[in-house]
């Protein structure tokens, strides 16, 4: 009788660490808000919401990827979230501070970084400083704060709006203050789900025409966009007040001339009592309490300021998640 064929032993079954597989952002950087397709806009936060819960899921994501930070102005929240973000997905990062274009010009500098990193995080006075480092680097851009835009800040925004009150769709935020970076990016990123914005600013603090003109083209329909200089008027019927300090950085030498012009824009008791009963209070931070806000509203069971901050870290990996994961560098 024939020997029965000798079997191997049965292999024990290794879990495989599980595939992930993350959308991928088609412009290939974060200059501006509008680099994010609404598809994009919501991929992201949906990943934000997820990387929240569970964290461990994704510690080995970015492994082998390296980012740097380059920064021409000072940062706790941005600059802590990315560096801290990076090395929970498994990457590394390097960082400068100090001015970009002023020792060699930008487009030398983005030559140099690409052949080091896998992506570059900056914060800079200028956009088009931003826009230059994109246009010479093959790898992914972000723009950690410029003139113009705060586009990571308001991923953590929409991801904390979307916390307290399960939807974007139809809560209205005001935005008391100057027509700037982040008025300029919660107007051009909420609406595009369905948020209603509205400014209330100082005259001679208007937002940039173009940016208003571009957030209302790519509004969802239904959603409002209001620009005002009458406070009371921007935070009617508003789910969220929301502000920011009167002179942003680089602007410290006209703070003093910006009080008299700002002093009626404080978000106080009073103004957010002209909010809806609920409203929250929303500041990207740092806050100067008595200048754009008060102590009592900052400390106020309104306040939701520090989960902002916290979402700042959540929604940045999921943004890196989508610009860099899997696939390595963005190659143009
Ligand atoms: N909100 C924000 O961007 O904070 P930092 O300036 O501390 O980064
Ligand atoms: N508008 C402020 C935002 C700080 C996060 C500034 O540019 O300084």
């Amino acid at each position: 009788m024939a020997a029965s064929p000798v079997r191997p032993a049965p292999v024990a079954a290794v879990a495989a660490p599980p595939l992930l597989v993350f959308p991928r952002i088609a412009a290939g950087h974060l200059r501006r808000d509008q680099d994010l397709t609404v598809t994009e806009l919501r991929a992201v936060l949906d990943l934000a919401h997820a990387v929240k819960a569970k964290p461990q899921d994704y510690r080995h994501a970015l492994a082998g990827q390296y980012l740097a930070l380059m920064f021409e102005k000072p940062s706790l929240r941005t600059r802590l979230t990315f560096e801290l973000a990076i090395q929970q997905l498994g990457g590394g990062s390097v960082s400068q501070v100090g001015p970009i274009g002023e020792r060699e010009p930008v487009k030398d500098i983005a030559r140099n970084l690409e052949r080091w990193v896998n992506g570059i995080i900056a914060r800079t006075f200028l956009q088009e400083t931003v826009d230059g480092l994109a246009e010479w680097s093959d790898v992914p851009v972000v723009n950690a704060l410029s003139d113009l835009y705060h586009p990571c800040q308001i991923l953590a925004d929409l991801q904390t709006v979307e916390e307290r009150f399960g939807r974007i769709k139809g809560i209205k935020v005001a935005f008391i203050g100057d027509g700037n970076n982040v008025a300029h990016s919660l107007m051009l990123a909420g609406p595009r789900l369905g948020m209603h914005f509205a400014l209330g600013h100082p005259v001679g603090y208007e937002p940039d025409d173009a940016v208003v003109a571009e957030a209302k083209k790519l509004a969802a329909p239904g959603a409002k966009i209001k620009i005002t200089t009458d406070p009371e008027e921007a935070v009617h019927g508003a789910d969220a007040v929301y502000t920011d300090v009167w002179a942003s950085m680089g602007q410290e030498h006209e703070a003093f001339e910006r009080i008299k012009h700002f002093e009626p824009y404080r978000v106080d008791e009073a103004l957010v009592a002209k909010a809806k009963p609920k409203a929250v209070f929303m500041h990207c931070l740092p806050a100067k309490r008595g200048q754009e806000t008060t102590d009592a509203v900052m400390e106020s069971k309104q306040s939701i300021v520090f989960q902002e901050a916290e979402n700042r870290l959540h929604a940045q990996k999921a943004l890196l998640l989508m610009l860099l994961a899997g696939q390595g560098a963005q190659r143009k």
